[in-house]
């Protein structure tokens, strides 16, 4: 059964429309007491299987696992920092997802691995978000930890540890993670990271959104 919808929504402020899946989602850390159901988890391995790649070379890879049920759970809990363990011990599922840093054909290194993986986690989560879910990756882990533990070899780059589940309400977490929980998200400006013509000279197409959402914001005014 999936439970309840989620208990916060933190929606972004945007210059522009985004679509809900995006908008939706957020990094949590209170998650309910109820398990993520086989089916839910392949769905969510399958839209990072049909991500695109360079090259087509897939290189992603995950270690899956769920609370009560796989040995690997308590080991990947392990594995977190502290203050990523105190809240992600109550999330139902843990990945870690891994890039393969050289391709599979000539022992190369492969550039955009790191990228792929990133890619494919992107698309994981989109997937977890249409099905209620949320998902919060963390890099606070010990890689080398989990690099013995699940015998990784050296051409593969344990990136996050992802942790999925259904949202709880913020006061089910102790005080200061429930404060964090309650914050408004932020985000630089469009204009901090848009260049045109030279690095850093913001582009002129925000210039020109910006004119034309004031234009409709006076003739919105005017009709009224
Ligand atoms: C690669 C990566 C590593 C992250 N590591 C951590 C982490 O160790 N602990 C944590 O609480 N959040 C972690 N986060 C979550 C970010 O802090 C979060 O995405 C960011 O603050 C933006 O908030 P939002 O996801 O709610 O929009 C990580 C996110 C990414 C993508």
């Amino acid at each position: 059964m999936i439970p309840a919808p989620p208990q916060l929504d933190k929606p972004p402020k945007t210059a522009a429309p985004i679509h809900s899946l995006l908008a939706r989602r957020w990094s949590a850390r209170a998650f309910a007491d109820a398990p993520v159901e086989i089916e839910q988890i392949i769905s969510l391995l399958e839209a990072a299987r049909w991500s695109a790649s360079s090259r087509n070379e897939q290189p992603w890879h995950f270690v899956v696992a769920r609370k009560g049920i796989d040995s690997d759970f308590d080991r990947l809990l392990g594995s977190l920092s502290d203050s990523n363990r105190i809240w992600a011990q109550r999330a139902p599922l843990l990945i870690l997802a891994v890039a393969r840093t050289t391709f599979r054909s000539n022992g190369k290194p492969n550039r955009h691995a790191q990228y792929d993986v990133g890619q494919a986690v992107a698309n994981l989560t989109t997937q977890a978000t249409a099905i209620g879910l949320t998902v919060h990756q963390m890099g606070g882990f010990e890689g080398d930890t989990v690099r013995n533990l699940f015998a990784i070899p050296n051409e593969y780059d344990p990136l996050a540890v992802l942790a999925i589940g259904f949202r709880d309400h913020p006061d089910s977490l102790p005080t200061d993670l429930r404060d964090r929980e309650l914050q408004t998200r932020q985000r630089l400006d469009l204009s901090s990271f848009v260049h045109s013509g030279t690095w850093n000279n913001p582009s002129a197409l925000l210039h020109d959104h910006s004119s034309a959402q004031l234009r409709e914001v006076n003739s919105q005014g005017a009709r009224q």
